[in-house]
């Protein structure tokens, strides 16, 4: 079954043709990303990022159809991504996938973005089958999920404040990288000395699966301000390495919760922070002591990109989970 999908709920416009079934295949995929526009403000401004949007959506979905060397009549059906993200944004791409789908008679499926993170680990070429436990972790997100089906998602551990990607750049911000600094910081973590500073975790410290990134950012944040204020040097390797060192605990202590309670043998690491060398590295090693298949995505397939979602709609597809003409966007998580 051969997918169009779009994805546009941040600062990525993302077009991709997938084919699903026995094997997974990406065909194309291709995204723009306005981080360039964005660094300026140190940070996405929404409706910068719905314009730079629709500027973008027509061209991309061509260009993905033109790459996957196939036309719309050849599409099956069109997924798109309608919700977690910037409403303005999300908009864009929801009623441009409508316009085509309504117009040329094609089914449209709404996608989750979070579930769509997940779902870029279809492509591998062994791929996890539910039930998983999944670490999405984003710029905007940072959820343990318990998938028990390709559609049924139930959150048991959150961030209760920060999501670990706005952590990271915001980290990064005061050390002077630009935005988004977390690939940055994944580089400069790995020449620095992870015990030079000690910071708090991030676990919140009982027995639920939640996070909570504000205070440990808060504390680089301030330890990094009495830098500036005493104009000490410091390392900025050794920031990064330390504060990498006290996420990386944290999300283990966590999952390691998570996998007493819950009896599931896989392990799925999505978004994308799910990049992050350390992090993939942690777990791996986490997962090798207790015998967890552990799943994570090539590092282009882990930020937003539509060949995700296009993954996750055959899903919902498969599900009877089409939409109406009347289909809305939704700016926070539901059903997730
Ligand atoms: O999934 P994504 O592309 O967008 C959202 O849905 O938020 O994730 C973007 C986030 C940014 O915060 C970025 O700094 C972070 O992922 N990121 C990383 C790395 N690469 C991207 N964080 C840590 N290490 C990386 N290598
Ligand atoms: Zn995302």
């Amino acid at each position: 079954m051969k997918i169009l999908s779009i994805e546009s709920s941040c600062d990525e416009t993302s077009a991709a043709v997938v084919e699903m079934g026995e094997q997974n295949r990406i065909l194309s995929n291709i995204v723009a990303s306005q981080i360039e526009i964005h660094a300026l403000y140190g940070g996405v401004v929404p409706e910068i990022a719905s314009r730079a949007h629709i500027e973008a959506v027509s061209e991309i979905t061509y260009r993905a159809l033109s790459e996957a060397g196939i036309t719309l009549k050849d599409i099956d059906a069109i997924g798109v991504t309608n919700g977690p993200g910037l409403i303005g944004a999300l908009l864009v791409g929801l009623n441009f996938a409508k316009s085509l789908a309504v117009s040329n008679g094609i089914p449209l499926i709404p996608v989750n973005h979070i579930k769509g993170h997940t779902a870029a680990s279809y492509f591998l070429e062994d791929r996890p089958e539910p039930p998983f436990i999944a670490l999405v972790a984003s710029g905007g997100h940072t959820s343990i999920i318990l998938v028990e089906s390709y559609t049924k998602f139930t959150t048991i551990g959150r961030t209760r404040d920060d999501a670990i990607g706005e952590s990271f750049d915001k980290v990064a911000r005061i050390m002077g990288i630009p935005y988004p600094g977390g690939a940055e910081m994944d580089r400069l973590a790995s020449i620095g000395d992870k015990s030079a500073i000690r910071f708090p975790s991030a676990a919140i410290a009982d027995d639920s699966l939640d996070f909570s990134f504000s205070g440990l950012k808060t504390n680089a944040v301030n330890l990094l301000h009495n830098y500036g204020q005493k104009n000490e040097e410091y390392s900025k390797e050794d920031v990064a390495a330390s504060y990498t060192k006290a996420v990386c605990s944290s999300i283990v202590k966590k999952l390691s919760l998570a996998f007493d309670r819950y009896d599931v043998k896989k392990l799925v690491l999505a978004g994308g922070v799910a990049a992050n060398s350390h992090i993939r590295k942690e777990l791996t090693s986490f997962c090798g002591k207790r015998k967890i298949a552990f799943y994570v995505p090539p590092k282009n397939l882990c930020g937003d990109n539509g060949a995700m979602i296009g993954a996750q709609a055959y899903y919902e597809y498969l599900d009877g989970n089409t939409a109406g003409s009347d289909l809305n966007a939704y700016p926070s998580s539901q059903n997730d």
